[in-house]
């Protein structure tokens, strides 16, 4: 996404909570010849989003578009039984809950705010695209995941109209099966080859796929208050 974006002419601001990560990709986007600043930050803590618009805006003067990408899978059954004795053998833990509800939904919650802050302030208007998920329409296993998801949706479309006098943009996106480490590592493997049965377009989407899409928000200037589900035509 931040290399897509950087083509096309965005100073890069890398944040995330894997301090690592951010400075290998702050190294990768220069190396490409993109002007990028890495920050490592936890979506989740209301000081260190703070922390990161006060300290972007302090560097660059101005915040033109944020892309709200933190999110984790935690996934589960709501309830699992056993099969011969009817007994619950397991729950979704309100750890495993509220983990992805800290993260997927505080956190756009949080980096949103800020976003629309600092753009309201600095008066140039600005656009912010929230990540939120296919799953947003309530996925079996999902229960933590869907509810952010369908919270963030929500979210986008009335940020829309409450922030349209700023100038501020708001359109999301609902990515399908994308290509990355979260599905790749993190997700049910035996969950993932049933899905690609039912995608039709019979593969995964590609990262770039989705930068793609963010970049085509942050231009056009008719685009607001829609979550675009970028999915290869899955439905859940
Ligand atoms: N990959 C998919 O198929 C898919 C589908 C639908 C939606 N999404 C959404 O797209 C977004 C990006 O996912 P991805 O597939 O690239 O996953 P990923 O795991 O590759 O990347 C997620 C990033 O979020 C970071 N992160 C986690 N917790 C954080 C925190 N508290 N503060 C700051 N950063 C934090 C991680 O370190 C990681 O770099 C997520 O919101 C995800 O829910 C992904």
């Amino acid at each position: 996404m931040l290399e897509y974006m950087g083509a096309r002419g965005a100073i890069c601001v890398v944040a995330d909570i894997n301090e690592a990560g951010v400075e290998a990709t702050r190294k990768d986007l220069e190396a490409k010849g993109l002007r990028a600043m890495g920050v490592s930050c936890n979506v989740a803590d209301e000081e260190s989003v703070e922390a990161l618009f006060t300290r972007v805006r302090s560097e660059y003067g101005r915040i033109d578009v944020a892309v709200l990408n933190a999110g984790i899978l935690r996934d589960g059954l709501l309830i699992r039984t056993d099969r011969d004795t009817g007994k619950i053998k397991g729950k979704m833990s309100l750890e495993q809950w509220q983990s992805v509800i800290d993260v997927n939904l505080t956190g756009v919650f949080l980096t949103g705010r800020e976003a629309a802050a600092h753009m309201a302030e600095l008066g140039h208007g600005g656009v912010i695209i929230p990540i939120a998920s296919v799953a947003m329409h309530g996925n079996p296993g999902q229960s933590n995941y869907s509810a952010a998801k369908a919270g963030v949706a929500t979210l986008t479309k009335l940020w829309a109209h409450e922030l349209a006098r700023y100038k501020i943009r708001v359109a999301g996106i609902a990515p399908g099966f994308i290509a990355t480490e979260m599905v790749m590592k993190d997700m049910n493997q035996k969950a993932l080859d049933m899905w690609k049965e039912r995608i039709p377009v019979r593969r995964l989407g590609e990262p770039k796929e989705i930068a793609q899409t963010a970049a085509f928000i942050a231009e056009n200037d008719l685009v607001t208050g829609v979550v675009l589900e970028i999915s290869g035509g899955v439905v859940i």
